[in-house]
């Protein structure tokens, strides 16, 4: 793992910025694995201004994202899919049909998840985004759960629920029960992953991922196993790291 500690969060989704845009600019015609949630709205922001300033373009780019709430329609403010238009794709040149999220709104899930997985099979990230749990979930790949899975559903837990509650007008009973997610193989398949992870809140999660045995108890310790991986984080989330592992 190469792990670049960075003063702080703007800092860090600067960094990640520039390590997405290099993947852009020598293929332009790359897929990105990306993420919802707080951790990648700099890095979001930073590829809007790149795209108003030239430097990049989405033209020819595909996405792939990791997860979906089940039965909460596309539209609903809190889906997945609408967040990330919200905050990325419909301030940038991407085109809608090279789009892709799990469809978690209705029908089979069962279904719904083969069908995402197979696409998955077709798309290998050229470079996947994450952020980490505080639990050490990856995706909604919640601990123990196996590091050969593939698209499936989830049973959200209680302290994943009352986390996202705040998005949900902070009440955990609004927050959906299940979810769709990549499994843990889908994301080692990427080609490179770049986690990000920022606050003291993220440091025991942090710790394990980089530090403690590579066990489902901490889903994101598989990223040990991974031959190019990028950690970027900040100097608030890397307190509890050994000196000798900080290689910036
Ligand atoms: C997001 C996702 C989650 C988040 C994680 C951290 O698509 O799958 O694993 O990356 O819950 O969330 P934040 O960034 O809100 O702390």
């Amino acid at each position: 793992m190469k792990i670049i500690v960075t003063k702080d969060y703007a800092e860090m989704s600067k960094k990640a910025y520039e390590l997405i845009r290099d993947v852009m600019l020598a293929k332009p015609n790359c897929i990105l694995g990306l993420a919802t949630g707080s951790t990648p709205i700099g890095l979001y922001d930073n590829l809007i201004a790149g795209v108003k300033n030239n430097e990049i373009t989405f033209k020819n780019v595909k996405t792939v994202n990791l997860d979906e709430y089940v039965n909460l329609p596309r539209a609903h403010k809190e889906s997945y899919f609408s967040f990330m238009h919200e905050k990325l794709f419909n301030k940038v040149d991407i085109l809608e049909e090279n789009i892709n999220l799990p469809f978690g709104a209705f029908g089979d899930m069962n279904k719904n998840c083969d069908e995402y997985n197979e696409l998955l099979g077709k798309m290998r990230q050229d470079i996947q985004v994450l952020g980490i749990g505080g639990n050490g979930h990856i995706g909604f790949n919640e601990p123990n759960t196996s590091f050969k899975s593939v698209t499936h559903i989830v049973d959200l837990t209680e302290n994943t629920r009352k986390d996202n509650a705040r998005f949900f007008e902070n009440d955990v009973d609004n927050v959906p029960t299940q979810a769709i997610t990549m499994g843990i193989q889908n994301i080692m398949d990427a080609k490179c992953v770049i986690i990000l992870i920022s606050g003291a809140g993220k440091a025991a999660a942090a710790k394990a991922m980089i530090e403690g045995a590579c066990d489902p108890i901490c889903p994101a310790s598989a990223l040990q196993n991974h031959k190019n991986v990028i950690v970027v984080i900040d100097e608030a989330a890397a307190t509890l790291l050994n000196k000798k592992n900080l290689n910036n």
